[in-house]
């Protein structure tokens, strides 16, 4: 039968067959929509989105916490939506214990405590209600940020995989040392270790090291203010499209390139390189953007960028705690 298919398939003309790749491509981004469509991802009022809302948000004070030189009273739009959106997660009256809601508390204790010590007048509104937060929350405890040395962050990069593993974050601060080419080399051919689709190893690594077209791409990047200017590396990993055979493979170059991400920071901590990922969900046009500030063929998909840089004797990181393996697991 599969013969006879692939006998006919050939049989057809060029077009016809264009054809009937347009139509799966669209029967395929159809079912794809239909998931995101009827989960309603933009509606703010149930449980899960109100996770989502919560983590997003305590995320990006976590981050502010920890940067480089963090700006006094800085975020405050964002730390208002955090307290919007604890109050959105009160009127559900789930358990306390969420890490979702226990982290976004303990973020905002943090922000007060942090304008406290630093003798900081945060305006009237914000600090009432941040007051009212730990009034109400005493006894909510999440994760602290973290202020750690170069030699203690590092310190497990020879430990056993659990501790090695357990000694990863991303760091947002770099120093200006330069990260030779051989070193970037040796860490990718790390990450090259990882599995890949038949062995078709879609991804490709573009380095950028010029100051013009880091300070380019980083503008045009949504996730990395206060910190990304200080990246000695940007390191575009792309996969590519031509690599996979019809739309039902159509999420394997994001899918292989996430494996091989992965091994590429573990590589790079090993190296003892910091590294933060830095997204590249972006409109079309940013991305055809990117394409003119460095040149990527046009069958490459861009997956992601990495900031890194050897690092300074002293920074922070944001402790960004997770979920347990009975939380995140169901057995069938
Ligand atoms: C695909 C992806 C995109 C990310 N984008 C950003 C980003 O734009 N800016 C940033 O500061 N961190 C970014 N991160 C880093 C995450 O915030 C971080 O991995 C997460 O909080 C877990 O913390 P950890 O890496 O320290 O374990 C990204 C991570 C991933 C995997």
């Amino acid at each position: 039968m599969k013969a006879l298919k692939a006998q006919i398939k050939n049989m057809l003309p060029q077009k016809l067959l264009y054809l009937y790749y347009l139509n799966s491509a669209k029967k395929a981004s159809m079912y794809d929509l239909k998931r995101r469509v009827y989960d309603k991802v933009y509606n703010k009022s149930d449980i899960e989105k109100v996770k989502r809302d919560l983590a997003l948000a305590y995320h990006i004070v976590e981050k502010g916490l920890t940067m480089p030189e963090p700006r006094p009273g800085f975020g405050k739009a964002v730390v208002m939506i955090l307290i919007d959106t604890v109050e959105r997660y009160e009127k559900f009256q789930l358990p306390e214990n969420d890490l979702e809601f226990t982290q976004s508390v303990s973020v905002l204790k943090e922000y007060l405590h942090y304008h406290e010590e630093i003798n900081f007048s945060l305006d009237q509104d914000l600090l009432g209600r941040l007051i009212s937060i730990e009034e109400r929350y005493a006894k909510v405890e999440g994760q602290k940020q973290i202020r750690t040395s170069k030699a203690d962050y590092f310190k497990d990069k020879n430990a056993p995989f659990d501790q090695f593993c357990q000694s990863r974050y991303s760091v947002r601060n770099y120093t200006e040392e330069e990260v030779p080419m051989h070193v970037l080399h040796d860490c990718i051919n790390l990450a090259q270790r990882s599995p890949s689709f038949c062995n078709r190893q879609p991804n490709r690594v573009h380095i950028v090291k010029s100051p013009e077209k880091k300070k380019a791409i980083l503008e045009i990047q949504n996730g990395n203010r206060g910190f990304g200017h200080l990246a000695e590396t940007l390191i575009v990993v792309s996969s590519v499209v031509s690599t996979t055979k019809d739309m039902h493979e159509r999420f394997e170059n994001h899918l292989n390139g996430g494996l091989f991400s992965m091994t590429l920071l573990n590589a790079l901590h090993y190296n003892k390189i910091g590294a933060c990922s830095l997204n590249w969900s972006v409109s079309d046009d940013k991305d055809m953007k990117l394409r003119e500030i460095i040149d990527i063929p046009h069958n490459e998909v861009v997956l992601m960028i990495i900031a890194c840089g050897y690092l300074p004797d002293e920074f922070s990181i944001a402790s960004s705690p997770r979920k347990t393996a009975e939380e995140i697991t169901k057995m069938h």
